[in-house]
């Protein structure tokens, strides 16, 4: 088991990879404790799960909105719960995402720890304390900053996880290893058998090595000023994919990904040997980037993104394997771009 520990100015965040996820308990308080999860997870593991009341969501994103703040708190103000209360999520990002942001509002803020379920959760969501939920279409418009007091990633859990979800995670790990820590990428190249045999072992090192690089990310820049919007790497095309073309997170990451790398190539930030490299591990691990997308939407989406201010968007490139860097870019550029590599 790899402890690593998030620290920021008002906070603490143990996150204990390779933990098993029964073990819990320990960690829990004494007095009042909820359970936040989703259905799938309740039926797979919920025998198991401390005896503490357990509110259920639906599966999915459309999980990921207001009236669900509401019905959770009116559920929570019906069981007695004050601000005493531990919320502990078992599930994915949209769990984790879910019952943060319900631990940064209720009665102004209650603690909070995950069971972190998903590789995409494990690798990423779970860990840096972002919480939000969407608006509409419009992706965590709504959310805090929160972290949790601490995040199990058991990787035997990751068994359970369907194909495509596997596949969806794997490609934030690419994220991670392209943006921060070229062993993963090392490792992804050479060991694809028993990455896609989910070794528990090497999981739970590729795991603890996505979660060490984003600690360290977050340690400098908690609440995204500066270097943390790296961790974006992918994403600003990704969001628009995955709002069009309504595939999981993590293929429209790859997808923008795959978009991002070319962008840069074209900025000569990289050559096109590293280019080279990063599509054969995209294709290598199934992701055929398709870009139905038009320009048009496109800068229609990247109107709500987070990351503009003005005409002007942060963008994402690569510098080299392990190695991405923030520009601001006119937004027109970015979709004068886009019209081109689709036109390729
Ligand atoms: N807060 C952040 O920093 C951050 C970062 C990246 C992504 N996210 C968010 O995370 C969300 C995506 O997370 P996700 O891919 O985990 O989605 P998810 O939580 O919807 O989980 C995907 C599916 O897998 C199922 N599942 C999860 N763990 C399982 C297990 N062990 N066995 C069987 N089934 C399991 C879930 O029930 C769900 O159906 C998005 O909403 C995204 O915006 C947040």
């Amino acid at each position: 088991m790899q402890r690593i520990i998030i620290e920021t100015p008002d906070s603490l965040s143990a996150i204990l990879v390779g933990a098993r996820w029964e073990a819990v308990t320990k960690l829990l308080p004494q007095g009042d404790v909820v359970i936040v999860t989703d259905a799938n997870l309740f039926n797979l593991y919920g025998n198991r799960f401390p005896r503490f009341p357990v509110l259920k969501l639906k599966p999915g994103e459309d999980s990921k909105k207001l009236p669900v703040i509401q019905k959770l708190t009116t559920e929570m103000l019906r069981l007695g719960f004050d601000r005493t209360v531990f919320i502990l999520a078992i599930g994915g990002g949209v769990v984790c995402d879910v019952a943060g942001f319900l631990a940064s509002v209720y009665m102004r803020g209650v603690r909070c720890g995950y069971i972190s379920t998903s590789l995409l959760a494990q690798v990423d969501a779970s860990t840096g304390g972002k919480t939000g939920v969407n608006l509409g279409r419009i992706k965590n418009v709504i959310g805090t900053f929160r972290q949790p007091e601490f995040v199990i990633c058991d990787t035997t859990m990751l068994r359970t996880l369907p194909d495509t979800e596997y596949m969806s995670g794997l490609a934030e790990l690419i994220k991670t290893g392209l943006i921060g820590d070229r062993s993963i990428i090392d490792i992804l190249e050479n060991n694809q058998a028993a990455v896609l045999g989910r070794d528990r072992e090497l999981l739970t090192d590729l795991v603890a090595r996505s979660v060490r690089f984003k600690a360290s990310v977050v340690a400098k820049d908690e609440k995204e000023g500066g270097i943390r919007r790296i961790l974006n790497f992918g994403h600003t095309f990704g969001h628009a994919i995955e709002l069009h073309q309504s595939v999981p997170h993590g293929f429209a990451v790859a997808a923008g990904m795959e978009i991002a790398a070319r962008f840069s190539l074209e900025k000569k930030y990289i050559g096109v040997k590293v280019y080279d490299r990063i599509i054969r591990l995209l294709r290598q691990y199934g992701f055929h980037g398709e870009f139905k997308v038009t320009p048009r939407r496109v800068r229609e989406l990247i109107s709500h993104d987070k990351k503009k201010s003005g005409d002007m968007i942060s963008f994402v490139f690569l510098k080299g394997i392990g190695k991405a860097e923030v520009k601001k870019l006119p937004v027109d550029e970015i979709v004068g771009f886009y019209s081109n590599f689709r036109d390729l």
